[in-house]
């Protein structure tokens, strides 16, 4: 079926405040339907999309971030395009990140990242979360008000993951400074490079030769010293890439899930007075928060054989869209799903960390992180409220989201506080 619209998801600046009703109107005509701009398969079931998410043969992830925009820099021409993929890599926009290989080599590459993700480096890594926190927050409580993104999300995030990976302190500043990438803008003329991030490369080179003649106990030396499941020894250039993308997945995403958590709360006094009181309800109402306003909003593959999405047959080289946040409001998966309900049994089932192969391999990270934000603000304040001054009053608020079609996120949130009187409460254990 094809969807007859006019707005257009890639370019239409109008459905990136509120998407929501183009969700509905793409459901209505059914789970899966061609829109008509630019040939893209577009997925709103949970069902359908889990099938493409799982189905790492038929589909390639060669396109995960950038979907149909620029397209393909070749013309389909053989019954598996797999192997035309590969020939062009080099020329797609993102083709060497770790989230658009595909197997084989994207087992060898995601290997990589198990001695960096250990049990005993999170809980090293949550232990710095505490005490930022504080020191983040402890920096603006007592002003009676903060802008959250630039204030607490953004520098926190960053911080998180250069502690992870053990980036050196006298780089943090600079790292915050120039990191402000957005992918995916709607209206960007300007042409992508092949690797729009290669600022940190400088840095990460850097590292990774220092770690592999000089080891430490860092997340870095972790990645520099780590071998292919073969005993390979990855390029430098290899694990240069991985550590750049890891430091750009791994942080403006967390800081959109912890600005989006606070909206909501700030927005309703009763969701906020609950969540004061019941602390061990806060990772669920994240889930919520990550199900109903999801810091991806979709995701990207290209079928690589004839193959179904749903009942819709497709062709080789097609762009099928996962679009999560029409995906997460499934009413055949969520009972009431437009409701954010702090309390949802199976609220997990959210595709906002996507599933198969390229599963975020951040997911406990970001968990952690929306938490002890959240615990520690609530520590430190006796209560959140919207600025009125700066997003108008109840029912007419005004906020203006990143342009992008790929990202959901506040490009500024302020909120008022009133400090809690003495010290804040011990940080929860
Ligand atoms: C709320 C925060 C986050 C969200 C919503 C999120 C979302 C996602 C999504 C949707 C994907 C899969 C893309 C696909 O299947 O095409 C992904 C992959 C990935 N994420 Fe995250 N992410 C978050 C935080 C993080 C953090 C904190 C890190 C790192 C420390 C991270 C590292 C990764 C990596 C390495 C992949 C690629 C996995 C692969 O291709 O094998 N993410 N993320």
């Amino acid at each position: 079926m094809t969807l007859h619209d006019a707005a257009d998801w890639f370019t239409d600046a109008s459905l990136v405040e509120d998407p929501l009703p183009y969700y509905a109107r793409l459901r209505a005509q059914g789970p899966v339907v061609r829109e008509p701009h630019h040939g893209v398969v577009v997925v709103t079931g949970h069902e359908e999309a889990l099938a493409v998410y799982r189905d790492s043969d038929h589909f390639s992830a060669i396109n995960a971030p950038s979907g149909p925009i620029p397209p393909l820099p070749f013309t389909p021409d053989r019954h598996d395009i797999g192997p035309q993929i590969e020939e062009y890599r080099d020329q797609i926009v993102y083709g060497d990140w770790l989230v658009t290989r595909d197997r084989p080599e994207h087992t060898a590459y995601r290997s990589l990242l198990t001695g960096l993700i250990t049990p005993k480096r999170l809980k090293r890594n949550e232990d710095f979360m505490w005490r930022l926190a504080d020191r983040q927050i402890g920096a603006f409580s007592g002003c009676g008000s903060f802008e959250v993104i630039s204030a607490l999300a953004r520098p926190f995030t960053v911080m998180v993951i250069a502690d992870l990976l053990g980036v050196p302190e006298e780089d943090h500043r600079e790292f915050c400074e120039n990191y402000a990438l957005v992918p995916a803008q709607i209206g960007d003329t300007q042409e992508l490079a092949h690797d729009p991030l290669e600022f940190l490369g400088r840095y990460f080179t850097r590292y990774v030769e220092e770690r592999r003649q000089d080891p430490r106990t860092d997340g870095l030396s972790a990645l520099a010293l780590a071998r292919f499941p073969d005993g390979t020894t990855p390029s430098i250039a290899d694990v240069v890439r991985l550590t750049q993308f890891l430091f750009t997945a791994g942080q403006d995403t967390s800081a959109r899930l912890i600005s989006a958590a606070l909206r909501f709360l700030a927005e309703r006094p009763d969701l906020q007075e609950r969540l004061r009181g019941e602390r061990d309800l806060i990772p669920n109402y994240l889930e919520e928060v990550l199900r109903v306003d999801p810091p991806v909003k979709c995701g990207f593959r290209v079928a690589r054989v004839p193959v179904k999405v749903g009942d819709l047959d497709v062709a080789p080289g097609t762009t099928v869209m996962l679009l999560i946040g029409a995906i997460n409001r499934d009413p055949r998966r969520f009972e009431d799903p437009d409701e954010l309900l702090p309390d949802r049994a199976g609220a997990r089932e959210h595709l906002s960390f996507s599933r198969g192969i390229h599963s975020c391999a951040g997911a406990p990270l970001a968990r952690a992180e929306g938490r002890i934000c959240l615990e520690r603000l609530f520590d430190h304040t006796e209560d959140l409220r919207v600025s009125e001054a700066r997003h108008g009053p109840a029912g007419a608020r005004r906020y203006a989201y990143e342009p992008t079609y790929l990202l959901r996120g506040l490009q500024e949130l302020h909120l008022e506080i009133t400090p809690r009187a003495g010290p804040p409460a011990p940080r929860a254990a």
